[in-house]
């Protein structure tokens, strides 16, 4: 029946409206409430950028305080989480612990699972925003068979994370401020990119009334795969796969054969028809952490830029408008920082979850909000009588 409009992978379908973040593809452009993401990627930091996407507009000093007290206030974990972190295999993929962690967040913080108290629904932001990079550096020391590494509060949002991941118990280790700053800005670039798929998850399963903790659940689970947020993790496996600068031809014939489901991770877009302007900010950030850490005949490097350079002047990529994104240079960044591969998508996820929050904190005070209730044109059998088994 044509009774729906069909838009398979809803690419000309507004789910929502939302005043959050604003994208032009044909231009390269990214503005989080009205603001270019390269100012904010220079001159704000991510604590900032989480208040603006959440609240609207940028906070006085006061209110910046205030936000990033409430944040610090709920950095620890339930105690009780780390004999549920217990229970996983040590070889799990810190994705797969972390839908499961997030998920029971809501048997952990039952009392901000109230989705009508408003107050609630900002504490479980508040528990969310600050939980996840502990959730996800657990998630890493448990994989590495090291002890969970306690917040802490004195060192920025970017420069606990780090330490959290890095810092053993054995010796002093201290976060250099040009990588915390790196980090940080991996984070403000990961912060929000409307309708995508993990946030339209997020909001279709917030749109039931389901607790924000089950929803970030939801948003986790899909952020995972390798078309999505998984890809930063497909692509340097690929680099890597790829080896050296004279196989590059091999792999992007491969990339251009229809026969072949190979696709060149970190390359291409839904929204994006120009450079991702998030991919060329990550890639000055790439040359700053390399250069920092001395790192300069990385062959994974050398690929990647060789790569870049080759699909740049190819007629295929060129007129299907296909531009690194930006996941082809953030892998590089973390895998310079010592991050195993494994731990690149956990870092999106956590620097996203904010993103989410505003969101599904949008989709629930929409008034005109419904549950999100898609249709679809049937194509299997007519209507039928059944037939007893041994008559078949
Ligand atoms: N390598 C080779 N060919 C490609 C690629 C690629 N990376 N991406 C798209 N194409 C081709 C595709 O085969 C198709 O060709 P044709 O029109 O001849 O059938 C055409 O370009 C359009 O592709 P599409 O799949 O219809 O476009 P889409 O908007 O549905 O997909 C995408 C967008 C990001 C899923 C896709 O470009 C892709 O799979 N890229 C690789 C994975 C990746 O890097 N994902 C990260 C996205 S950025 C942020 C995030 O992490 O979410």
């Amino acid at each position: 029946s044509g009774m729906f409009t069909y838009d398979p992978g809803f690419t000309s379908t507004a789910s929502c409206e939302s005043s959050i973040t604003y994208i032009d593809g044909d231009k390269g452009e990214l503005l989080y409430r009205g603001y270019p993401i390269e100012q904010l990627a220079e001159k704000s930091h991510y604590l900032e950028v989480c208040y603006l996407l959440l609240n609207g507009s940028l906070p006085n000093k006061q209110e910046m305080d205030s936000f990033e007290t409430m944040v610090t206030r709920h950095t620890m974990v339930h105690e009780q989480m780390h004999y549920f972190f217990r229970g996983f295999r040590r070889d799990a993929h810190p994705m797969a612990t972390l839908v499961g962690v997030v998920g029971a967040m809501s048997a952990f913080y039952h009392d901000s699972t109230d989705v009508s108290d408003e107050r609630q629904r900002e504490i479980a932001a508040f528990r969310l925003i600050a939980k996840l990079p502990t959730i996800a550096a657990m998630a890493y020391k448990y994989s590495i068979g090291q002890p969970f590494v306690y917040p802490r509060n004195d060192l920025s949002y970017a420069a606990n994370f780090l330490n959290m991941c890095f810092s053993v118990p054995a010796e002093t280790y201290t976060v250099a401020p040009e990588l915390a700053r790196a980090m940080d800005r991996i984070m403000m670039l990961h912060a929000d990119h409307e309708q995508n798929a993990s946030t339209s998850t997020v909001r279709l399963a917030g749109s039931s009334g389901a607790n924000p903790f089950a929803c970030i659940a939801a948003g986790i689970a899909c952020l995972w795969g390798p078309a999505h947020g998984g890809a930063n993790q497909a692509c340097l496996e690929m680099l890597r796969q790829i080896g050296s600068v004279d196989r590059i031809p091999e792999f992007i014939a491969r990339a251009k054969d229809k026969n072949d489901p190979f696709r060149l991770m970190g390359f291409g877009h839904r929204v994006y028809k120009n450079f991702d302007p998030r991919a060329k900010v990550m890639k000055q950030s790439a040359d700053e952490v390399l250069d920092l850490l001395g790192i300069h005949n990385n062959p994974t490097l050398q690929v990647a830029k060789e790569l870049e350079r080759i699909a740049l002047e190819d007629e295929y990529f060129v007129s299907k408008k296909l531009y690194p994104n930006v996941d082809f240079y953030s892998g590089i960044i973390l895998e310079a920082m010592g991050f195993p591969t494994s731990m690149f998508t956990p870092i999106f996820a956590l620097s996203r979850t904010v993103g989410w929050i505003a969101q599904w904190k949008e989709m629930i005070s929409d008034p005109t909000g419904k549950i999100g209730r898609p249709r679809q044109l049937y194509t299997g059998s007519p209507a039928r009588d059944y037939v007893p088994v041994e008559n078949r």
